[in-house]
């Protein structure tokens, strides 16, 4: 099966455009994500005034406007199908004394964004939105922002990311602490980036009197987008693919843990640093694999693998459960029920709870089709459904999947012919 790459992870591509916007001087980034998340967080930021040259061939060059240097955007900002463009933005809108309107799809409007709302309003700004503030569009006149110190209820990257970009402009010092650990990818790029920042086990906090400065950040390969290969590997006899230069990050490589638990065979090697990112080329060959538990501390490390490790689940030998996952309900799609539906179509037998799923190890998958309802990660999951499967699969709209991994269907066939 050869040796491949993927593209470049979304969420650090995210906060490269968005930190390097309010850096001071020049951010260069390379292997940044083309794919429509992060394009509309650029798009966003060049209605605010902020220059850009490229992408070109993963080069993105951002000048950045200082803390102080955003305009008020004329139009409603459009962050389209993406979470993570939405909170985040609110965060740094939130520090900005003028009015602006963040809006995005049918998808976008319907998930929380109350748990940034909270804080942020908390902190002085003025945000309005449907359903008592908890729904987009969300209206924002930020501005005067004070410090705080937050206990977030949820584990969530993109809470901890708006509050702390907030604290960006707000005098003192401003920290958040979680229940357990989310990706770490903004502070490890504030830092990067010369901000003043502290971490200490779940609670991590940012100085207000932090200058960004404009550099040069190297975007690791998605590993969320590898997981769809590490699985269709895994689970496919004879097989053996390297993938390179994939970000390892220790809050984001759940994955590999769940993987090794269940029997794969994999070898991550040759780690190093890029950017303040840890990035290693992994190896996983073909192997039997048995059912386990993923609960916990563990679930915030591989959220976004869970569609395909459930995919992985149906070919093991042996019950899996997931449980502990209903932040999995509040995804681009319920992920939970998109994922039960799904692969019962391929005669699975999976089973909905709660908060997760089980799975029950015995059933040949067949080929079906599918309807993922605009959910990237859904597509890709059922394509390497697809793969393992007797008979054809169609999926239906699975040009979702240039959210996060344009030219995925292209690299699924090369490593499938090798
Ligand atoms: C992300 C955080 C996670 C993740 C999402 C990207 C980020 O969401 O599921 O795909 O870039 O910060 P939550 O913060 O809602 O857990």
């Amino acid at each position: 099966m050869g040796t491949v790459c993927v593209p470049g992870d979304k969420s650090v591509s995210h906060r490269a455009v968005m930190l390097g916007a309010i850096a001071e001087g020049e951010t260069v980034v390379e292997n940044f994500l083309t794919g429509e998340d992060c394009l509309a967080t650029m798009k966003c930021f060049m209605e605010m005034g902020v220059e850009f040259r490229g992408p070109d061939r993963g080069r993105l060059v951002i000048s950045g406007r200082g803390l102080r240097g955003l305009r008020e955007p004329r139009r409603v900002l459009d962050a389209q199908n993406s979470g993570t463009t939405i909170r985040l933005m609110a965060g740094i809108l939130a520090g900005q004394d003028f009015f602006s309107v963040i809006t995005g799809d049918d998808s976008l409007r319907s998930r929380p964004m109350g748990r940034v709302v909270d804080p942020l309003t908390r902190m002085g700004a003025l945000i309005l939105g449907r359903r008592n503030n908890t729904l987009a569009p969300l209206a924002v006149k930020g501005g005067n922002l004070k410090a705080i110190d937050y206990s977030s209820p949820v584990a969530s990257a993109q809470v901890k990311s708006a509050v702390l970009l907030a604290g960006l402009f707000a005098g003192g010092w401003t920290f958040v602490t979680e229940p357990c650990k989310s990706r770490d990818h903004t502070e490890r790029m504030l830092r990067h980036l010369g901000a003043e920042v502290e971490v200490r086990g779940n609670r991590v906090g940012v100085s207000g009197s932090s200058v960004l400065r404009g550099s040069r950040i190297a975007v690791p390969g998605d590993i969320s987008s590898a997981a769809f290969l590490l699985v269709a590997a895994a689970v496919t006899p004879d097989s053996d693919l390297t993938i390179r230069r994939v970000g390892t990050n220790p809050t984001r490589d759940g994955i590999i843990e769940a993987l090794l638990r269940m029997g794969a065979d994999i070898r991550v090697f040759n780690t190093r640093e890029a950017g303040g990112e840890p990035v290693s080329d992994i190896r996983v060959r073909s192997s039997e694999l048995r059912g386990t538990v993923i609960m916990g501390d563990l679930i915030p490390r591989l959220i976004d693998e869970i569609p395909v490790l459930a995919v992985a689940a149906s070919m093991a030998a042996g019950e899996t459960v997931v449980r502990e996952a209903s932040e999995l309900k509040v995804k681009e799609s319920d992920r939970i029920a998109s994922v039960v539906g799904c692969l019962r179509k391929f005669g699975v037998d999976i089973r909905e709870l709660e908060d997760g799923f089980l799975v029950r190890p015995g059933n040949r998958l067949r080929g079906t089709e599918v309807d993922p309802g605009g959910d990237h990660r859904i597509a890709m999951a059922m394509a390497v459904a697809g793969l393992v499967s007797e008979g054809k699969t169609v999926i239906r709209g699975a040009e979702c999947a240039d959210v996060s991994f344009p030219g995925f269907f292209d690299v699924l066939k090369s490593i499938e012919k090798e």
